[in-house]
């Protein structure tokens, strides 16, 4: 049946899909359009779910046999069709939403692309829905939770439904409490304190892993970070949950504070949160408690890029070029620069990348470019190695 609203048919990398039409006349305000359309599709979150497709063909490499996925809040069922066309042997798929709306689109959607037989579509609450599944036979191997600004409320159930070694996947659009407009919003949700500056969108992510590696602990999982990120004003991590006391006691050990100091950008992880006055004499600001181990692992993250091989239509997009970059970070200290904020505080005209890159090397220091923003580093030189380095191009 169509829809009793204006559609229009747009392609998605392998899918073809009816999502709703919204006026292009009134370009600017797009957000409040696709915020109160009768389903919800945002074609900025492709990348998201080009992420997603090599995820789990990633994940696939260690299994021979089919898997079973759930996407418990899918509205147009872009992401799930996606999933079954463009992810290998994707043959049991449930897919979820609260709006009827939305699963009735989907339910098209999935016929539009012949995969109506894979999908098995249900209108419940995505905690009830995966509840549902958390006997031991109804487990999924990979949960994509997608919702409406935090996940956290999901948490418990995403894990109760997925198998041991299973994957899950988080996406989190409440920037604002993550990167500290509103910290107490943070704590509540995430238990952990915000920091605002250049790197709250790490600090975002590594709130996120620690609120989940601590709900996965509830239930004798560690949760290892596969591959984590932060674009288009949202994060996203996914994990692999495994059975296993020693390795929970192996992360918790990696948890954290980051000390921080707006003043002059000094900052440093910390096992401990007491108040530390900075070099520069300010009261550090201090973030966390938050997981200070790998944002992402390098095997299956070089698995995921090597999987755009057999994606080619991701080749060259915005997920390739994070992947990459978020590869190129693993093993470099918590916490990124920013080359002009840095400039900024010698008081220096802002330079090329590429020369700020050639005098930190000649210095000595590693460096990398870092996902976060197209003028953002990491390096394992000190702020005030930097401050040394960048003062060099004083005139
Ligand atoms: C951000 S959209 C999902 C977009 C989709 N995953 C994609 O990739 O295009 C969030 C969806 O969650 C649904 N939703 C919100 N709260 C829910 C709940 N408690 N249970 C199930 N669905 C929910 C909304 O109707 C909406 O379709
Ligand atoms: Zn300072």
């Amino acid at each position: 049946m169509s829809p009793s609203y204006p559609v229009e048919t747009v392609t998605e990398g392998k899918a073809t899909l009816l999502v709703p039409r919204l006026d292009p006349d009134a370009e600017e305000h797009i957000q409040q359009q696709r915020s109160q359309a009768p389903v919800f599709y945002n074609t900025v979150m492709k990348t998201n779910r080009d992420t997603a497709v090599l995820a789990l063909r990633a994940y696939q490499r260690k299994k021979s046999r089919n898997v079973q996925v759930c996407e418990p809040m899918s509205g147009s069922g872009v992401r799930g069709i996606r999933l079954i066309l463009e992810a290998g042997e994707v043959n049991d798929m449930v897919l979820g939403d609260l709006n009827p709306s939305a699963l009735s689109l989907a339910r098209e959607n999935a016929k539009l692309n012949g995969v109506s037989d894979k999908i098995k579509f249900r209108e419940l609450d995505a905690n009830l829905l995966m509840a549902l599944h958390s006997y031991p036979f109804g487990r999924f191997d990979y949960i994509d939770v997608d919702p409406y600004g935090t996940p956290t409320p999901f948490y418990d159930t995403a894990i109760r439904a997925t198998k041991n070694h299973g994957m899950i996947a988080l996406t989190a659009t409440d920037m604002p409490p993550l990167c500290g407009v509103n910290a107490r919003a943070c704590i509540r949700k995430y238990g952990g304190r915000p920091l605002q500056g250049e790197f709250c969108h790490e600090t975002a992510l590594r709130l996120l892993a620690s609120s989940f590696i601590r709900q996965a602990a509830i239930h004798e999982y560690a949760a290892t970070p596969l591959f984590s990120y932060y674009a288009d004003h949202y994060i996203r991590v996914y994990f692999r949950i495994d059975k296993g006391a020693r390795r929970i006691e192996t992360q918790l050990n990696q948890f954290g504070f980051i000390k921080y100091c707006p003043s002059c950008l000094h900052r440093f992880p910390s096992m401990e949160n007491a108040p530390e006055r900075c070099e520069c004499g300010e009261e550090m600001n201090i973030g966390g408690p938050l997981w200070l181990g790998e944002l992402s692992d390098e095997a299956f993250l070089g698995y995921m890029i090597e999987e755009i091989n057999e994606a080619p239509h991701i080749s060259g997009t915005k997920a390739e070029s994070i992947m990459k970059l978020a590869r190129g970070e693993i093993g470099f200290p918590v916490t990124f620069y920013d080359i002009d904020k840095i400039c900024k505080q010698v008081s220096v005209k802002s330079m090329p990348t590429q020369d700020a890159f050639s005098a930190i090397k000649t210095a000595g220091f590693k460096a990398v470019p870092a996902h976060y923003g197209t003028r953002t580093l990491k390096t394992d030189a000190s702020i005030s190695d930097l401050f040394q380095v960048f003062n060099r191009f004083k005139a």
